[in-house]
């Protein structure tokens, strides 16, 4: 509840959406990130959100959800076809929508990835995934990223590496380490855009220190769209085969199309030995997500890896399915690294006209700007990303600030130049009345 967000909720929230905001407030456990809420919400469609007071905003978070659009059609309308003939699905029984989902995913995904595990979220896929890796390797440490997100459970805030989620929790699992990640733009060996691969040498020195690590767990991309350089992941991949450390690759957020690619790592020529996939694998409407391993993982026949009550929801994959479906046919990946390229042109266009932007960075419809008072210092903008983001939201422009400074953008991927282009004039004269103001 910052000034800016009191004074934006002053001039814009009238009292019936308040009074659900109380009400709200009033219910719901308080907790970092998602309260007190900013508005309340009534539709949603394509690119889309709709609020309580009827007024449009352009979604580019969408919590990465939407790579088909909000609402899609065909994907409602495989949802409740799929709800009328088979709702659910007792365990140990399976359903054909399942079986037709885990042959698409096998043939969908790079190398021998073939062998599937669903779940009914990121979260507890990510830790599928860890646990197979220690029955496979017979290890238990893992290497992971500082200021990484695999989840918010124990689990995986022991992997993960953002303050926010460990701070004050008690003791996390043992044995995970921690490594700086691949950011170019803040390298902590200096590299800049000449990267040495001093960060690689590092995990090759953990991983020999360690001698025992089970896998690597990180981001293909990360959502704060640090973008790993060309040869990172060849380089990550060969010192982990040499150690004998299974490489774990977390595309929950921009999996499917969103790079440009089905997959992420499609865009750095490697394949993990496993897989993890969700959010907008539900279509943007259940809620869903995949371990795809490599066939020569699937060794724990004897043991419950995930075992959730959702595990192969019929509807859930049905809107999977229809998601795939939509993607291929609309060629929306194409779409991703049309636009996304159109977008990347004008937003370094707009970094020369813009003395607070300090890089622009992006991978299909994933982009990310990052603000700083200083190009030179690269002191983080933060109340200056604050200013611009919420002066977007009053033009119709609704995205998240990570890392407190780099605007992020991850609009649907069937978006249109014409809507690209309205919401970068919103970024545009946002950015200028910040910097009249302020930078
Ligand atoms: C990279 C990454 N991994 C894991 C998760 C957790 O997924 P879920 O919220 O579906 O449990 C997220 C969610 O934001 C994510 O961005």
């Amino acid at each position: 509840m910052s000034p800016r967000r009191r004074e934006w909720v002053k001039e814009h929230i009238d009292t019936e959406t308040q009074h659900w905001l109380d009400l709200d407030a009033k219910h719901f456990l308080r907790q970092s990130l998602s309260t007190p809420c900013l508005n309340v919400l009534s539709h949603c469609e394509g690119t889309t959100l709709t609020d309580l007071q009827g007024r449009h905003f352009m979604d580019f978070h969408g919590n990465n959800v939407h790579q088909v659009g909000f609402a899609n059609r065909r994907v409602i309308n495989a949802i409740t076809d799929q709800m009328e003939k088979l709702a659910f699905c007792t365990r140990r029984y399976t359903n054909i929508p399942a079986i037709r989902l885990a042959e698409k995913l096998a043939q969908l995904a790079p190398g021998n990835l073939n062998k599937i595990l669903l779940a009914p979220g990121g979260t507890t896929a990510v830790g599928m995934a860890l646990k197979l890796a220690r029955l496979a390797t017979g290890r238990f440490k893992t290497i992971s990223m500082w200021d990484s997100f695999h989840g918010a459970s124990l689990d995986t805030i022991s992997v993960g590496g953002e303050a926010i989620f460990r701070r004050d929790i008690g003791p996390l699992l043992p044995g995970t380490e921690h490594v700086p990640p691949p950011d170019c733009y803040r390298c902590l060996w200096g590299c800049g855009d000449h990267c040495t691969f001093k960060c690689v040498d590092y995990i090759e020195y953990v991983l020999d220190k360690e001698g025992d690590v089970a896998a690597l767990i990180a981001e293909t991309v990360r959502s704060t769209s640090v973008i790993p350089p060309r040869g990172y992941w060849e380089r990550v991949r060969s010192a982990c085969d040499k150690h004998g450390t299974l490489l774990i690759l977390d595309e929950i957020p921009h999996c499917l199309g969103r790079t440009g690619k089905m997959f992420t790592c499609e865009n750095f020529d490697v394949v993990p030995d496993m897989l993890v996939i969700g959010k907008g694998l539900g279509g943007g409407i259940f809620p869903l997500a995949a371990l795809i391993a490599r066939d020569e993982l699937d060794i724990a026949s004897d043991r419950a890896l995930g075992h959730y009550t959702h595990e192969k929801n019929p509807v859930a994959c049905a809107a999977a399915l229809a998601t795939i479906e939509c993607l291929e046919e609309e060629r929306l990946s194409a779409n991703a690294k049309t636009i996304g390229g159109y977008a990347m042109e004008r937003l370094r266009h707009m970094m020369q006209q813009h003395r607070s932007i300090g890089a622009v960075r992006g991978l299909g419809l994933l982009m990310g700007i990052e603000l700083v008072r200083d190009r030179e210092t690269k002191e983080p903008a933060g109340e200056e990303a604050e200013e611009v983001m919420y002066s977007a939201l009053s033009r119709g422009l609704s995205f998240k600030v990570t890392m407190g400074n780099i605007i992020t953008l991850t609009p649907a991927l069937t978006i249109t130049r014409q809507e690209m282009d309205k919401a970068l004039d919103i970024l545009d004269h946002c950015l200028n009345e910040a910097e009249g103001e302020s930078i």
